[in-house]
């Protein structure tokens, strides 16, 4: 009964619906189990690319039950639209399962999610303004919406008459906006429902009894652990919760630590970040435009440029050791091809001192100077290598220097965006 968690090592947009597209061929079951839309991971393959938000990246393997967990928010617009996009594609929809515990996006969380960062100002977070973070919040005050409530007509008109009125009160005396309709709200969202109702079930005792039965479960983590509420650089943070670290996936999809087998991070071959917050090996500038321009860095959700910048070993230990990791996944090492020599950030200076430990304070973080390594390039293209000899010498030494730096071995190098572009060194699953 193995469980293999996918998640993300960096920022987030590591390529974890990438690496997922891959290897759920030989999974039973693949899953979310946590973030909202705010996540987009793009995977190319037969049906073309495709900007997933919310479907788990197993979803183009017609035979694989695909489950949305009790972690994950669910804007229903977005769903929809993504489900209609799919199928129109030639996506089959028949094994997507949505857990009744997810909670629900509603229009007040997209409202307050876009007037707090108005409020915030300079300090505003950069988020993707898909209501994901008020969406949490109330979930964790206990104020929220969930599919159970939703896809029970009589349930919901029960649940909307106690927070509408709520949330209005919210609206309009703290933030100053207009109160929502009731009629429309629920005209509006029983709609949705009534769509989405046949996926719906409690996917915590599906995805246990295929355990049960032997089977094997993918589960895809959204954002990144630099991201998260708890390790990341609060509050330049998403707030999911359960957190998309390796202990919040159990959480977010109804199973135990003790049936967790591996857990694999993605990172990239440098680093990206989108929104705004400390990033230490940041380059701006030319060298910043070069690989943004190299590795196409546009935020797959909101469009925006992502801030790049060489691989920050420091940050990469720290996550490793916070999830346990039994193994890494580098993706886009391509987009290094023609660099002469490459920097790898080893340690940062924090005030005087060399440091290998992640600063908690966001002031620390703005403080530290990243020490460099300078490898040697390759200046080859990587993009037919399938095997870790196929790589050029350079490229070889690269990764195992990676390697040791974290202090994790790397199962797949990832050497372009499309399914089979990848060296396998040891097999995820
Ligand atoms: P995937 O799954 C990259 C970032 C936003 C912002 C912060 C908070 O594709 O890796 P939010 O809307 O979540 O309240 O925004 O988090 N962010 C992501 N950055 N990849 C993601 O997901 C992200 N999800 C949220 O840019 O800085
Ligand atoms: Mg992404």
């Amino acid at each position: 009964m193995p469980v293999i968690i996918v998640l993300g090592g960096q920022y987030g947009d590591e390529g974890k619906g990438r690496v997922v597209d891959l290897v759920a061929r030989k999974a039973h079951v693949a899953a979310r189990y946590s973030g909202g839309n705010n996540a987009g991971h793009t995977v190319i393959n037969e049906f073309g690319e495709s900007r997933l938000h919310l479907v788990p990246a197993g979803i183009f393997y017609p035979d694989k039950v695909c489950v949305i967990g009790n972690g994950v928010i669910i804007d229903p617009k977005v769903l929809l639209e993504e489900i209609d996009d799919l199928q129109s594609r030639g996506v089959s929809f028949e094994k997507l399962k949505i857990s009744d515990r997810c909670h629900i996006i509603m229009p007040w969380h997209l409202i307050i999610d876009r007037v707090d960062e108005e409020l915030r100002g300079k300090a505003a977070i950069g988020t993707t303004a898909r209501g994901v973070g008020p969406c949490f919040a109330d979930k964790v005050f206990r104020a929220g919406i969930r599919m159970a409530d939703l896809i029970d007509p009589e349930g919901f008109r029960e649940r909307l008459s106690f927070v509408l009125p709520y949330k209005n009160a919210v609206l309009e005396k703290l933030y100053g906006v207009e109160p929502l309709s009731f009629e429309e709200v629920y005209s509006t969202y029983s709609e949705y429902a009534a769509k989405i109702a046949g996926f719906v079930t409690n996917t915590a005792e599906l995805v246990q009894d295929a355990l049960d039965r032997g089977e094997t479960v993918l589960l895809e983590g959204a954002q990144g652990t630099l991201l998260d509420l708890d390790a990341g650089t609060y509050e330049f943070v998403t707030s999911a919760a359960p957190s998309s670290m390796a202990s919040g996936a159990g959480v977010g999809i109804g199973i135990g630590p003790t049936q967790i087998t591996k857990v694999v991070a993605v990172y990239k071959a440098y680093q990206t970040r989108v929104g705004n917050g400390p990033m230490p090996t940041e380059l701006v500038g030319e060298e910043g435009d070069t690989l943004r321009e190299r590795g196409k860095e546009y935020g797959a959700t909101t469009g925006r440029p992502r801030r790049c910048g060489w691989f920050d070993a420091v940050s990469s230990r720290y996550t490793f050791r916070l999830n346990g990791l039994t193994g890494m996944v580098m993706t886009r090492l391509d987009i290094l091809d023609q660099y002469p020599t490459i920097k790898v950030c080893t340690a940062y200076r924090l005030d005087g001192k060399v440091t290998n430990i992640f600063p908690s304070s966001n002031r620390a973080l703005l403080r530290v100077e990243p020490i460099y390594e300078e490898l040697p390039g390759w200046q080859k293209e990587t993009k037919d290598a399938r095997t870790f000899e196929d790589l050029p010498p350079q490229a070889r030494a690269y990764v195992q220097r990676i390697q040791e730096l974290v202090g994790c071995p790397i199962d797949m190098v990832s050497v372009g965006p499309e399914r089979e572009q990848a060296v396998i060194i040891n097999p995820i699953i």
